[in-house]
């Protein structure tokens, strides 16, 4: 008698607890299945879709979006969007130091010790869209759009996410009976089903540089893969040297193999 009661006790905190807490988290769609060019062993980045990447994230969304870890330079180093063989040194860098030098950031005047706002350099690292989070949240709706150096690892789903909510949130009907506050959006990839950011693209919204349609789509996957090297930028690096250890195993095994018949050779069995 004392174990059924036991038995079922724990099968109600099971039942409460266990079950009903990943399910309440669950409720989000699974992002769409998109395809990447980074994807696999060989993966790698492409360099024109970054820097169309970097256009929809300077032209859209850095007006709400800080990318606080990344520096200029970054964007200039082996794998990044403006990689160019001829800069080793990214800072030197003529692609980088234009778009630095279009940003403004605070420093303070050596001479009166005043704070200043200055052409940024390709060593700052990308300024904040608003003073303080306090700011943001006032300018949103009461929520603060997150800092994009490194959602994509930060959520399940990575760049696929990132894509379905920026090229389907807020366009699609939400289910019959629910209704979305105001100044809320639906996104059924968000657990609670709703986002506090406006669709942020519409086709056109950019003028790519090389002459790429700017369709929604297409802007949302240029994007996320942007927000995939700002994430990772050192994938193309780790996955060559992996290949590289790869290949130096399977000789290595080669030599082993052979010096091992060799060695054994003339001993009889
Ligand atoms: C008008 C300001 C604004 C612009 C422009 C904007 N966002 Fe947002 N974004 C927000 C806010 C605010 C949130 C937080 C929403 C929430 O928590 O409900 C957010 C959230 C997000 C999220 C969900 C993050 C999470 O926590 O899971 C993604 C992904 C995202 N934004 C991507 C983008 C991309 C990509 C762009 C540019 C194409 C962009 N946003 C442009 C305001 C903006």
């Amino acid at each position: 008698m004392f174990n059924k009661t036991v038995c079922l006790a724990a099968f109600a905190f099971i039942g409460a607890f266990g079950l009903a807490g990943p399910a309440a988290a669950d409720d989000a769609m699974a992002p769409m299945d998109v395809h990447w060019s980074f994807e696999g062993p060989f993966g790698h980045y492409d360099q024109e879709q970054l820097q169309r990447g970097y256009k929809v994230y300077r032209e859209v969304c850095s007006s709400c979006h800080a990318m606080n870890q990344i520096a200029f330079r970054n964007l200039g180093d082996p794998g990044a969007p403006f990689y160019d063989p001829k800069y080793p040194n990214s800072n030197d860098n003529p692609k980088v130091k234009a778009i630095a030098a279009d940003y403004k950031v605070s420093d303070v005047d050596g001479d009166s010790g005043d704070v200043i706002k200055r052409p940024a350099t390709s060593a700052d690292y990308f300024p904040s869209p608003y003073a303080n989070n306090a700011a943001a949240a006032n300018a949103n709706g009461g929520a603060v759009p997150p800092d994009m150096s490194l959602l994509v690892k930060a959520r399940e789903g990575g760049a696929a996410y990132i894509y379905s909510v920026v090229a389907k949130d807020g366009v699609m009907t939400p289910p019959h009976g629910m209704i979305v506050p105001a100044g809320r959006y639906y996104d059924p990839y968000k657990s609670g089903g709703v986002i506090a950011m406006p669709p942020p693209l519409v086709a056109g919204k950019v003028t790519y540089d090389d002459k790429t349609p700017a369709s929604v789509d297409q802007e949302a996957r240029d994007v996320s893969a942007f927000l995939q090297w700002a994430a990772d930028p050192k994938m193309e690096e780790r996955k060559q040297t992996g290949l590289a250890v790869m290949i130096f195993l399977i000789v290595f095994t080669g030599l082993l193999y052979a010096s091992y018949r060799k060695i054994w050779s003339d001993v009889g069995h």
